[in-house]
């Protein structure tokens, strides 16, 4: 017989808490969309998902801002396979795009211990971007070490350990298409 997969445990075997239905996070990133579109009318900012985890919400993301705007893509680790943020960032893949002068949206699909969003900024505001703000799904406000303001959050919650929708446990479970607590 062969093994249960980990994805079949959780969708089937209600083995894990359902955090965020796939319709809640829906509505939630239609609400976020609408938010951006009216702040970044006529800027036509450079919207930069933060790989892997955002890549889900990211291009649910941009497909309800209505506006003109760019796409590019940063590849970061903080986790590596554990369950805890390591505290250590290191960039795996850098963007293509030159951002001087440009409007900057960074997407992350969570902000947890926030090593990862100060990096960012640090990165970034290096590069002399006309502005630069972070667009996130989730956040632990519980966590977060760190007061760079995050301008744009789809849902604050509880200090657990979420998988799904991007977000992986030891690289699988993203494409879970809502949110579960893993214990
Ligand atoms: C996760 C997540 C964020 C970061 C948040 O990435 O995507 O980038 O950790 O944690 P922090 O606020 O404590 O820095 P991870 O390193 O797991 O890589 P992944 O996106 O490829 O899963």
């Amino acid at each position: 017989m062969t093994q249960r997969s980990e994805f079949e445990k959780v969708v089937y075997d209600g083995g894990f808490r359902t955090l965020l239905t796939a319709e809640a996070i829906d509505a939630r990133i239609r609400e976020v969309g609408r938010q951006i579109t009216e702040d970044y009318r006529g800027l036509q900012p450079i919207m930069i998902g933060v790989l892997n985890g955002a890549f889900l919400f990211m291009a649910d993301l941009i497909r309800h801002v209505e506006i003109d705007l760019e796409v590019d893509f940063i590849k970061i680790s903080s986790y590596g396979n554990a369950k805890v943020s390591s505290g250590i960032v290191r960039m795996l893949k850098d963007i293509n795009a030159d951002v001087k002068g440009r409007h900057i949206l960074l997407v992350e699909d969570i902000v947890d211990t926030g090593g990862s969003i100060k990096f960012l900024h640090e990165k970034f505001m290096a590069l002399e971007p006309a502005s630069l703000r972070f667009v996130t799904l989730l956040i632990k406000p519980a966590n977060v070490e760190t007061d760079i303001p995050i301008d744009y959050v789809g849902f604050s919650i509880a200090n657990e350990f979420v998988v799904g929708y991007g977000l992986d446990y030891k690289q699988i479970l993203r494409n879970l298409p809502a949110v579960y607590v893993m214990d």
